[in-house]
């Protein structure tokens, strides 16, 4: 294929999952699979600059805003992070972060990799390490004190209007207090259902004879994306704070995250506890405590794909700068993928003593987070039919925590012809 022609097949490819992820709530494409295209895009734009395009997905985050919400123009970009994936991804980075502020960063390596010579005064720049929370990315922007505005990220640059879904959020102050509360101040986070909450909802839902929800960031996506905010009053959100947008500081401005975050905690704001954060000095340590964090992501209340860490100091963040998609002083550290695309090969149903069908698919084996998973649940008859889920199917696997595999959805695009319903055993 000529590269022009992939070119536009990548983004479309691309814009599809993109659209799937940030406008339907769901997933079409691993994370992995997803940074695998997007690289490929950017590789292929760069040796062929006559293709440029702003709208293209490497430049653009996100999906477009929803219909029937107002929009909102971000004051400053509400950006992407670029992806790193072990140890020594985020090594390279930090040395080129390192580099790009002239200083010796990761000096404490014998083999000197990431030795600056010459550089001279400055130590390497301290890494403010916390959980990416899988939630949806929320601002929130007070004026003089109040919470006038909560907007979504849609595009990055225009997001949705969801100030009434917001303001029902018990844990987001809706007025601060104190003589240094800036005249406006906007902060960001992300807004998530605790897995035990969202547990119980299903049980209840599915007590009920209703269908389960999918996962508890495609519950809280929706929630927050409803028309009327008694619904979203109904459903328990939380948010953590990780980031603040414009402020008007006064002469006393923070010159780190970790200042500006202090205050945050004081105004009211929920961000990452001390069991969680770190404010770490080089990048081994950094991979020492991902990794930690990784080994209690089950015992973490909110689901995590990963951390993010990021360059602490404020001015150091403004020398590196960012670029149209992401800043280049923060990498999300992302866990090995707990999901996978696979086929259904065929669908078992067992008979339990008191009865009960249960339906297992088996599967083409497929490698998802250092496993080979060959069998996934289904759950139940209603999950069947929810997901619509065939023998010949194409379909996202999700593996977590000590649970068994499940199917999470069903591609139907990709549906062979012929792919008949299940027909169950009479009972
Ligand atoms: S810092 C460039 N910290 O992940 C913006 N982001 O994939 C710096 N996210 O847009 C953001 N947890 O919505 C930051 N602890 C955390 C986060 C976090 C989740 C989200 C955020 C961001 C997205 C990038």
């Amino acid at each position: 294929m000529r590269a022009r022609d992939r070119i536009l097949e990548l983004r479309e490819l691309l814009r599809r999952a993109n659209r799937a992820y940030y406008v339907d709530a769901e997933l079409i494409m691993a994370d992995t699979e997803f940074d695998g295209l997007l690289a490929e895009l950017a590789a292929l734009e760069a040796e062929h600059p006559e293709m440029d395009d702003p709208d293209s997905p490497t430049r653009r985050v996100g999906g477009e805003p929803v219909e029937g919400f107002e929009t909102r123009a971000h004051a400053a970009p509400m950006l992407s992070i670029d992806n790193t994936y072990d140890a020594d991804e985020v090594r390279e980075w930090y040395g080129r972060v390192c580099r790009g502020l002239g200083i010796g960063g990761g000096t404490k390596h014998e083999d000197g990799g990431l030795f600056v010579e010459g550089a001279v005064g400055a130590s390497p720049p301290p890494l403010y390490t916390d959980p990416k929370v899988d939630g949806v990315a929320i601002e929130l922007v007070y004026e003089n004190g109040r919470l006038t505005v909560g907007s979504t990220r849609g595009d990055g640059v225009t997001g949705e209007d969801v100030t009434a879904n917001v303001l029902t959020i018990a844990s987001i102050p809706k007025f601060i207090e104190g003589n240094d509360v800036p005249a406006l101040l906007e902060v960001r986070g992300e807004v998530y259902m605790a897995k035990d909450a969202f547990d119980a909802l299903n049980r209840k839902i599915e007590a009920e004879g209703k269908e389960r929800y999918a996962n508890p960031r495609n519950f809280t996506a929706g929630s927050l994306k409803q028309k009327d905010p008694r619904v979203t009053a109904e459903r328990p959100l939380s948010i953590l704070c990780y980031g603040i947008g414009e402020v008007t500081w006064g002469d006393d401005a923070p010159a780190s995250w970790s200042e500006a975050k202090a205050r945050l905690e004081r105004w009211g704001f929920p961000c990452a506890g001390p069991d969680v954060f770190a404010l770490l000095d080089d990048e081994p340590a950094v991979a020492e405590f991902v990794a930690g964090l990784q080994e209690r992501r089950d015992d973490l209340v909110f689901e995590i794909d990963g951390a993010v860490v990021k360059v602490d100091q404020f001015d150091l963040q403004r020398r590196l700068g960012e670029r149209s998609r992401s800043p280049r002083w923060a990498r999300a550290y992302k866990f090995p993928p707990r999901e996978g695309r696979t086929v259904i090969e065929d669908i078992e149903i067992s008979v339990g003593r008191m009865g009960a069908l249960t339906p297992v698919a088996v599967l083409r084996p497929v490698g998802i987070g250092g496993v080979t998973v060959t069998h996934a649940s289904l759950h139940n008859r209603l999950e069947v039919e929810r997901l619509d889920a065939r023998v010949g199917d194409t379909v996202m696997v999700a593996r977590r925590g000590d649970v068994i595999p499940k199917v999470v959805k069903v591609l139907k695009e990709l549906r062979p012809e012929g792919a008949e319903p299940l027909v169950w055993p009479e009972t």
